[in-house]
């Protein structure tokens, strides 16, 4: 399959930072930077305490908003919890499941990572599902099994109709907020596995189909060609993503 006909998407991942006032003032500086910009989706996953804030302030642009994660169930005696219908009734449109923040600090495993996948797409939200291997299982060379053990536990019970509202993020754990980015090669490969992961779990067509980011320091400068390899199509991205001229510069690098 032609790389170009599948969805590049580029995803700001905000993780804990920006209030609503400064969400706004962000999206108010992208707006015309991005505007006609149709080469790529273009998604902001911001705080929850600042989606209502972030879903009017993309009105009438092609920006869209994520949630930074969700919960499996639908409501009840979760304390700090938010569900899919809370996320979905207040305009977003894709979530962020299993980033390596949540794995390493909150103790999320593979198995509620996949509880969660399910929910999400079960209620109609966009997945962004993260997976990456920290630097020991990379120096031990078991990269490839740990992409593919995640891929295997996180889609389990998926459907194959689900996975058009599915996007995995290939993330080595050792290039988030280092500076040290992967080269466009172990990117490269690192997406690889993850397709041909998913190929044997739901065929070729599928696997050749599915928008598959990275993610670790990307940046405005690395990004072109980063984004230039047959299995990147689109960037998870953090810092970057905070300053709208960094962020637009990237939307401009996957035309
Ligand atoms: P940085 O771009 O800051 O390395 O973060 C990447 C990331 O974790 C995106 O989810």
């Amino acid at each position: 399959m032609n790389k170009r006909k599948r969805k590049a998407v580029i995803a700001g991942n905000w993780k804990m930072n920006m209030t609503p006032d400064e969400a706004v003032a962000m999206i108010n500086e992208l707006r015309p930077l991005v505007k006609g910009k149709r080469g790529c989706e273009i998604v902001l996953c911001v705080p929850a305490i600042d989606i209502p804030a972030a879903v009017k302030a993309v009105k009438g642009s092609r920006i869209k908003i994520g949630a930074e994660n969700v919960h499996f169930e639908e409501k009840g005696a979760f304390t700090g919890e938010i569900s899919a219908k809370m996320l979905l009734t207040c305009g977003v449109e894709y979530v962020i499941i299993g980033h390596s923040e949540r794995r390493q600090y909150f103790g999320e495993t593979d198995e509620t990572v996949n509880k969660r996948v399910k929910a999400a797409l079960n209620a109609g939200l966009k997945v962004i599902l993260c997976v990456g291997e920290v630097l020991a299982q990379r120096d031990l060379g078991i990269t490839g099994e740990v992409l593919s053990m995640q891929t295997k536990i996180a889609l389990q019970g998926v459907t194959l109709d689900q996975l058009k509202n599915l996007i995995i993020a290939y993330e080595p754990v050792w290039a988030i907020g280092t500076g040290r980015v992967a080269t466009p090669d172990q990117a490269d490969e690192g997406n690889g596995v993850v397709r041909k992961t998913v190929e044997a779990l739901y065929g070729k067509a599928a696997a050749e189909a599915l928008t598959i980011q990275y993610g670790g320091s990307m940046n405005e400068k690395n990004a072109a060609e980063l984004l230039g390899k047959y299995n990147v199509d689109g960037g998870l991205i953090g810092g970057a993503s905070l300053v709208a001229a960094k962020f637009a510069a990237i939307v401009d690098a996957a035309q």
